[in-house]
This record gives structure tokens, C-alpha cells and sequence, in this order.
């Protein structure tokens, strides 16, 4: 791995929905790549953003719009598909999964904690796999064989993605993070939908500055510093 080499230089942030992503284009003064600079594949909705940020190369991929219902590609598949593309041409050193996600109260999570997943696993995936403290299906609200399974990953939080992006990481030995701002809590009483509505603006400005404070700390740093 080039990077191994020297200090990280390219960083692949991957993102699901606009609305977490915008502020982090902002922050980084990233452009969106018009359509003649993209190599993404002719019909794919996949968008683009690129820049420079402390001396590192960054590109924001996102899955984009889908064309039938008219809201962000969110869950598994989308996001796999760009992050196996926006690899094999992007070629990054270090990819940052960021995004919102549910959280367990009993496991201590509340509205707006950030937090870089140690493991990650999928929940609904009927195939013992080892524990992760992220876990990753593709449903936003929660059934019960779900919580079952989601609780033997001893998960702390949970999103529609990151393990997505864990796996096709993995098939290309390139290094990722993850780093979700809880939303709602998966555990309580209000509805998981309204409460993650309600909270999504205001959790996406802490997961602009906890992405920021990442990609702060990898600035001039090698992987293996990491
Ligand atoms: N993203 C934000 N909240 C979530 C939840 N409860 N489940 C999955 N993904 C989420």
C-alpha cells in the first residue's frame, strides 16, 4: 500500500445522505466534479466533490439520488457499489465512512455523541460472524430478531452502512474509519423516524466537527501512525 510509504495523502470520505455531507463540502471547500471530470459509470447517480485540505487530497463520494423515489440511495448496496468504484479510480490511501446512526442508551450513546466504531459487523446477515460494536442492516427502524441480533454484536450504535463500506475496504486492503453522530436512541420510547428527523440538522454540525477533528489528526500522519 502506498501509503505505508509516506504520509496519507489521498482521503475517500464516504457519505450516504446530502444532508450530512453538506456541511463537510463546506468545510473543506470541496467542489462538486462536473459531469465531463467524472469517470463514474454513464446512469450511475453517484456524486463527486474533491479538494485540498491541509496539505491532503479529499474526495467525497456519495451514492446519490434515486432516480424512482426521488431521496438519498441509503443503505448497503448503494453505498458498496460507489465505494468499490470511487476505490479502484479515486485510489485512496484512507477512507472515512462518516454518517448518523442509532444509539443504545444502555450502551451509554445520547443524541449528538460521535463516535469512531472500534469493530463493525452486519446484524442482518444470518452468518456467525465475529462481534462488532457498529452494526450495520438495512433497515432504519428495528424488528425484534433484529434487536437480538444487534445486541449479540454487543453494538453501541447502528446505521444502514458501515459495514457496507468495511467489507469492500477490506476486499481492496485499503484502510477505513467510522465515525457516527447518534441521532436517536434505538433503546428509548419516541419513534425512531421522528426522532431521527427531528435530530438530523443538528447532529450533522457534530459530525462536521468530529470528521474535521479526524481528518485534523491524519493531516501529515503515515497509517501506521494511526
Ligand atoms: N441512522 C440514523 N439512525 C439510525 C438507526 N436508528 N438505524 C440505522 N441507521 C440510522
Amino acid at each position: 500500500m502506498a501509503a505505508e510509504a509516506g504520509p496519507i495523502s489521498k482521503v475517500l470520505i464516504v457519505i450516504a445522505m446530502q444532508k450530512e455531507a453538506t456541511p463537510l463540502v463546506h468545510k473543506f471547500n470541496l467542489v462538486e466534479a462536473p459531469a465531463h471530470q467524472s469517470t463514474f459509470p454513464k446512469g450511475a447517480p453517484w456524486v463527486w466533490y474533491h479538494g485540498s485540505y491541509k496539505g491532503l487530497h479529499i474526495d467525497l463520494v456519495l451514492p446519490g439520488m434515486d432516480a424512482v423515489l426521488g431521496v438519498d440511495s441509503v443503505g448497503t448496496v448503494p453505498v458498496a457499489v460507489v465505494t468499490s468504484f470511487s476505490i479502484q479510480t479515486l485510489k485512496p490511501d484512507l477512507i472515512i465512512n462518516a454518517g448518523t446512526a442509532g444509539g443504545f442508551k444502555a450502551k451509554g450513546a445520547s443524541i449528538t455523541d460521535v463516535f469512531l466504531a472500534s469493530d463493525v459487523a452486519f446484524h442482518d446477515r444470518r452468518i456467525p460472524i465475529p462481534v462488532g460494536k457498529l452494526s450495520t442492516g438495512d433497515s432504519l427502524d428495528m424488528c425484534p430478531q433484529d434487536k437480538e441480533l444487534i445486541l449479540r454484536n454487543d453494538a453501541t450504535i447502528k446505521d444502514m452502512e458501515g459495514a457496507a463500506v468495511a467489507y469492500v475496504a477490506d476486499m481492496f486492503s485499503t484502510p477505513a474509519i467510522f465515525v457516527k453522530a447518534v441521532t436517536d436512541i434505538v433503546d428509548g420510547v419516541k419513534p425512531t423516524y421522528e426522532e431521527f428527523l427531528q435530530n438530523l440538522i443538528a447532529v450533522t454540525t457534530a459530525l462536521e466537527l468530529a470528521v474535521t477533528k479526524v481528518v485534523d489528526f491524519i493531516s501529515g500522519k503515515r497509517i501506521s501512525d494511526l
